[in-house]
Formats: structure tokens, C-alpha cells, sequence
């Protein structure tokens, strides 16, 4: 496909259709996309209004879950024969600015990430909070998904069953302090979708998990005060299979690379017939998520746990169409130049 072609609404469609299947945080999708035709770049935008004040006052997550919609983005252009040339925040003068994707000429053999099943991966993957079965990973497959986030450039790290416990333990406490915290059980509950509500934002109390019957699992609870919602416990996996996804420095652009990252490692284990979960809330707190860092590390700074192994598919989470998470019913299209 040659530089010029023109990015026609098909192409565009599919581009944003892989961005929003991305994880995001209470499934917010704080993202916005524009696009500006002439130069054939996609701009990604966050959403203020679709934040988490007391959740996420850094709006670290929500960079998180915008880092894996871009990194959709760059699987859906390779896969339509685009290259993509990303910028993390290309405007110091728009903030707002997350990410220009440039599509350019035609892919080559070195371009990266190459594999044609992490494509296939993105409308598989869902998030599976229910119990896993225990079965170990096979080594080769925990290999891959660690490449994948340092190709990303993230770190993450897979503990030993005694290091598993230790970032479970900030994990508990978190968990302990959300449900105290009446404010902010009450805004996780209004991204909670009763059923038979139509929305397209948020998560459906059917794609809940149970808590653990052994209390070992810190799963999140999001269902606060309505406990009629809530499932009944069920006994999960007695190993838990985590890994701690981290980077080196804590700037705005690692949080959009440990997104990347984040979207890279969930692929590669769906690819792989992997489920998997994370567990947020030890990183809302400052002193738990520091109590989460590697002690060898000097400068570790982690992002969320991602909870993988094998066992049931989870539900299909809603989303807003890719065009309509554009400003208004269509992407924001400009023909003016992208700042550099
Ligand atoms: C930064 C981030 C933090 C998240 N934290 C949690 C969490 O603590 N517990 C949880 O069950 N899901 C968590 N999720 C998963 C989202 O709830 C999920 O991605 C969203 O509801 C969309 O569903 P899907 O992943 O099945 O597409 C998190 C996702 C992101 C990107």
C-alpha cells in the first residue's frame, strides 16, 4: 500500500474498532480520536470527562488504558498493511494531545510487533475474573509475555509463589480501604451497569467475578453496598499466577508505554489460550503501590498486576463504537498539521 492512499472510512472504521476493544480502567474508554486526513495521522486524545477523580487523581490508569488502545492501533495498521510512526504526547502545548499514529509507507520484514495472532487477539481477549484452574503456564509462554513488555518498554516481573504473596498482600489492603471508603465505592458503582441497562460504557454486573471462598484472592470488588449483585464466593486457583508490570522512571510518557505494554503482554497470553485479570487497586494508593515496588530494584516503579493462567472466557465488556469515541458522531477530522 503506498504512502498516499488515502485513509478511507473502511480502513478508519477498522483502525478504531481494534483502538476501543482495548482494557481500560472501570472500562471508561477515556479516549478520543481525530484524525487528520491529509497527513494521514490518528490523533488520541483522553477524555476528561470520563475520569476517576478519586480513583485515579493522577489519571495514571487512564494514560495506562489509552497506551492500549494505541497499541491496537499499531497492531490494526500492520495488519492493513500500513506501518504506523508513533509519538507519545507530540504537542508540549496540548497535554491533552496523548498520541499522533502516523500511518506511512508499506510494512516491512522488520517491522515490529509482527505476529499476525496478536491481531486475532484483540477481539478475543476479555477480562476473565473468574477462578482459574491452577495449571502452571509452560515457562516458554511467561518468556513471551516478559519480552513483550520490555519490547514495549516496561519490565514485568513474574514472582515466585513467596514473592506472589507479598504483591498480594498491598493488593488485600487496598481492597480493604476502597470498601471503607465511601466515596469511592460510590463512584466505581456508577461505572456499574445494572442488567437490562443499555450502556456503553462501564462494566455489566454479569461480567463480575465471585470473591474467593478461601479469601486468598484480593479480586475487586466493585459492588460496594449492593451485595444483592454480588456472586457467590467460589474457591480460586490456589497458586495464583501474577506478573507486576513496572518501568524505570514515573513520567507521563511511561505510563503510555506501561499501557503499550500492558495490551502487548494480555495479547500474548490470549494468543496463547490464556486468560487473564488485573488487580488495580494496590496502585491507588501511594504507599501501597510503593509497598508493590521490587525491593532490588532502585527505581521500580509498578502499574497494575495482571492475573493470567487457563480457565473460562470472561464476558463481552459493551464499548462506543470507534466512531463515536471520536468528538461527536464522527472522528474530529482536520486537514491542518499536527504540531510536532
Ligand atoms: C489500568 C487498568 C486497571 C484495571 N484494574 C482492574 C481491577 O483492578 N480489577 C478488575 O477486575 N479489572 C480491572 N481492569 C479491567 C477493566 O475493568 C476492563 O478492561 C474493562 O472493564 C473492559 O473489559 P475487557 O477487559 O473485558 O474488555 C483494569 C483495566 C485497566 C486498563
Amino acid at each position: 500500500m503506498r504512502t498516499r492512499d488515502a485513509l478511507d472510512a473502511a480502513t478508519v472504521e477498522s483502525l478504531l474498532a481494534a483502538a476501543v476493544a482495548a482494557p481500560s480502567i472501570h472500562n471508561t474508554q477515556p479516549w478520543r480520536f481525530g484524525l487528520d486526513v491529509h497527513h494521514q495521522v490518528l490523533e488520541v486524545r483522553s477524555a476528561p470527562q470520563r475520569t476517576l477523580p478519586l480513583t485515579d487523581p493522577l489519571h495514571r490508569a487512564q494514560y495506562l488504558s489509552v497506551g492500549a488502545a494505541v497499541f491496537n492501533l499499531r497492531l490494526a495498521a500492520l495488519h492493513l498493511g500500513r506501518r504506523p510512526e508513533v509519538r507519545l504526547l507530540p504537542d508540549p502545548y496540548e497535554p491533552g494531545l496523548l498520541a499522533t499514529v502516523r500511518l506511512t509507507g508499506s510494512v516491512d520484514a522488520e517491522d515490529q510487533p509482527a505476529d499476525p495472532g496478536l491481531y486475532e487477539a484483540i477481539a478475543r481477549r476479555h477480562t476473565s475474573r473468574m477462578p482459574f484452574t491452577g495449571r502452571p503456564v509452560p515457562e516458554p509462554i511467561v518468556a513471551e509475555m516478559t519480552a513483550a513488555a520490555h519490547a514495549a518498554g516496561a519490565r514485568l516481573h513474574v514472582p515466585d509463589i513467596a514473592g506472589t504473596r507479598r504483591l498480594l498482600r498491598p493488593t488485600a489492603a487496598a481492597e480493604a480501604r476502597n470498601h471503607a471508603h465511601r466515596d469511592r465505592t460510590a463512584e466505581t458503582l456508577t461505572w456499574i451497569t445494572a442488567p437490562g441497562r443499555d450502556s456503553s460504557y462501564g462494566i455489566p454486573v454479569t461480567a463480575l467475578g465471585p470473591p474467593d471462598a478461601a479469601g486468598r484472592m484480593p479480586m475487586r470488588d466493585f459492588t460496594g453496598p449492593l451485595r444483592a449483585v454480588r456472586r457467590p464466593a467460589l474457591w480460586f486457583e490456589r497458586h495464583v499466577q501474577l506478573g507486576l508490570l513496572w518501568t524505570a522512571h514515573d513520567r507521563r510518557e511511561d505510563w503510555l508505554r506501561a499501557g503499550q505494554a500492558l495490551q502487548y503482554v494480555l495479547l500474548t497470553a490470549t494468543a496463547h489460550g490464556l486468560r487473564t485479570s488485573l488487580l488495580h487497586q494496590a496502585m491507588e494508593w501511594p504507599d501501597l503501590r510503593a509497598a508493590t515496588a521490587l525491593p532490588r530494584h532502585k527505581r521500580c516503579h509498578p502499574h497494575v498486576l495482571i492475573r493470567f493462567g487457563y480457565g473460562p472466557d470472561g464476558a463481552v465488556t459493551p464499548r462506543a463504537p470507534g466512531l463515536s469515541a471520536a468528538a461527536g458522531a464522527g472522528p474530529r477530522i482536520t486537514t491542518g498539521r499536527v504540531s510536532p
